[in-house]
C-alpha cells in the first residue's frame, strides 16, 4: 500500500496550539491524568512538530501540570527537524523520525494523538485512512485531534475523534469538531470557513451538513448582531445559544462561549 506521508513545511510558532492545549487540558483531564493498568504508560504524541519543537514543548508543560509523569512523543516526518529536536530531549520527551506509521514501541499506547497542520496537502479523501492509522496507537477511548490552525493560532478548526472498540474497521468515531478563535480578526462565522479541516473544506456547498451548520451559525450570529451584540465575544457567545436553538449537538457550557471555543458533537457524529 503506498505511504500516506507527504512532505510539508515545518513552519510552525510558539504559541500556536496554546488554545488547543488549554481546552484539552480542561475538557479532556481524565483522560491526560489516568495511570490505571496500561494508562500509566500512555503516551502523548504530536505528530509533525515542524521544525521546531516548540509547540510539543509546551503541550508538555500544560499536560504534565495534570500529570507529571507524562511521557511524549514528538514525530516528525523530516529527519534533519527529528535530529535537530534533540537538544530538547530528556527522560520523559522523544523526538523521533517518523511518519503516520508511529515510531511508538509496543509498550507506548497513546492516550492522545494530535496531528496539527499537517493534512494540507495530498488528496482529501485519504484523511479517513489517517484517521484510521493514526488511531491504531490509542488505547479504547483515546483522543485523535486532528485539523488546522493560522500561523498565530488566532483561529483553530479541529476534529476530535474518539478510539473505540466496537468499531468493525478500526475507524475512530468522529465525535465532534472543535472551533476557537482568540478574536484578535473579530468574529463572523465565516472565519472557520478556510480553516476546517482538510476533508471538510471542500464541503461547505449546499447541500452538504457541514454548509447547513455554517448557514445556521451565520443566522444565528446575524440575530445576535441585530439584538446590539456587536462586540466580537459577545456576539460569539450569544450567536452560539442561537446556533444551539437550530441544531443538535452545539455545547452551551459557559465556559466555552465566553473563551472563543464552540464544540459540536452531533449525535451520529461528524459522519460527513
Ligand atoms: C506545518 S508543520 C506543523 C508544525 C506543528 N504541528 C504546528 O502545528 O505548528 C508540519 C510538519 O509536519 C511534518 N509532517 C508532515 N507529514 C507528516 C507525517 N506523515 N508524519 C510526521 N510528520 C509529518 C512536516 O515535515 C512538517 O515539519
Amino acid at each position: 500500500m503506498p505511504s500516506l506521508d507527504t512532505k510539508t513545511r515545518g513552519r510552525t510558532s510558539r504559541g500556536r496550539l496554546r488554545a488547543l492545549d488549554v481546552y484539552l487540558c480542561r475538557f479532556e483531564q481524565a483522560l491526560l491524568e489516568r495511570r490505571d493498568g496500561p494508562w500509566a504508560q500512555a503516551v502523548f504524541v504530536d505528530v509533525g512538530f515542524g521544525e521546531h519543537p516548540w509547540t510539543t514543548l509546551e503541550s508538555a508543560q500544560a499536560f504534565r501540570a495534570l500529570n507529571p509523569a507524562l511521557t511524549v512523543v514528538g514525530v516528525e516526518l523530516d529527519a534533519d527537524r527529528a535530529a535537530a529536536a534533540q537538544v530538547d530531549a530528556d527522560a520523559r520527551t522523544h523526538f523521533r523520525q517518523g511518519g503516520f506509521d508511529l515510531p511508538l514501541r509496543a509498550e507506548e499506547p497513546a492516550r492522545l494523538v494530535r496531528a496539527m497542520n499537517l493534512l494540507r496537502q495530498g488528496p482529501a479523501e485519504r484523511v479517513p485512512e489517517v484517521h484510521r492509522t493514526l488511531a491504531r496507537y490509542l488505547m479504547p477511548s483515546g483522543l485523535l485531534v486532528e485539523g488546522s490552525a493560522d500561523a498565530t493560532g488566532a483561529v483553530l478548526c479541529a476534529h476530535l475523534l474518539r478510539r473505540r472498540t466496537d468499531a468493525p474497521d478500526d475507524a475512530p468515531f468522529r465525535e465532534g469538531l472543535l472551533f476557537h478563535t482568540d478574536f484578535s480578526h473579530g468574529f463572523a462565522p465565516v472565519l472557520f470557513r478556510d480553516g476546517l479541516p482538510r476533508d471538510l473544506r471542500r464541503k461547505v456547498r449546499p447541500g452538504e451538513p457541514i454548509h447547513d451548520f455554517f448557514s445556521a451559525w451565520t443566522a444565528a450570529w446575524q440575530a445576535a448582531r441585530d439584538a446590539g451584540h456587536t462586540h466580537p465575544p459577545d456576539a460569539f457567545r450569544e450567536a452560539t445559544v442561537g446556533l444551539a436553538e437550530r441544531v443538535g449537538g452545539v455545547d452551551v457550557d459557559p465556559w466555552l462561549s465566553s473563551h472563543g471555543y464552540l464544540v459540536w458533537r452531533p449525535k451520529e457524529g461528524v459522519c460527513f
